[in-house]
């Protein structure tokens, strides 16, 4: 049984290698030891982590990008994405935006690249008539050198910009496979709710 930082790896989760070799190269050398790592019986989450922090220290990089994704509004820049098996994006999320909670149903890592990217972990546990239990297991201000990751089914968070943490951020987000390909769950903590998304259902954009 793999403990809540690892992920025990089968043939899904081996599926989708990024086409390496037309990434620039920083994706091409992640996406190489990602593929080392996902070679293991045991994906450790940790280690995965780590090189999302590696990633997300080389400002070189990432500063043109950031350049092009407007501070005042939210946006997105895929960087890997391939059909299936891991993926790639920045996100940024303007001053005071927070996204709504939900799960994943696949792995995740998020680590900022500038910025305070605020992350709450939720335990939840779901109900009839769209009820839902939910406790803030974890919530961290994480800055540049910070990584949450996230394993099913302790999957469920939200994150963005809390008014007063910091500067607004622009974080990495892996995705271990498209989670638009399965049923997920979104929840509001307040209500104490819950409701189905779809595949393709990417939800509710912000708060
Ligand atoms: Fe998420």
């Amino acid at each position: 049984m793999p403990s809540h930082d690892s992920v025990k790896q089968n043939g899904a989760g081996h599926g989708g290698q990024a086409r390496t070799g037309a990434l620039p190269g920083p994706l091409r050398h992640f996406a190489t030891l990602l593929d080392e790592l996902r070679s293991r019986d045991i994906l450790d989450m940790q280690q995965v982590g780590r090189l999302l922090v590696e990633l997300a220290a080389d400002e070189e990089f990432f500063a043109p990008l950031i350049d092009q994704i407007p501070a005042a509004a939210p946006g997105d820049r895929w960087l890997i994405r391939p059909d299936r098996g891991p993926r790639l994006v920045l996100v940024h999320r303007p001053e005071g935006l927070m996204g709504y909670t939900h799960s994943h149903r696949c792995w995740v890592g998020i680590a900022p690249v500038r910025g305070v990217e605020t992350h709450q972990r939720w335990e939840a546990v779901r109900h009839d008539r769209s009820r839902a239990d939910l406790r803030l297991a974890d919530e961290r201000a994480l800055v540049r050198g910070d990584v949450a990751t996230l394993v099913p089914p302790r999957d469920v968070h939200n994150h963005g910009h809390v008014i007063g943490s910091g500067p607004s951020p622009y974080s990495l987000i892996l995705l271990g496979d498209d989670m638009l390909l399965f049923d997920r769950e979104e929840y509001d903590p307040e209500q104490g709710t819950w409701q189905a998304l779809a595949p393709g259902d990417p939800g509710r954009p912000n708060r």
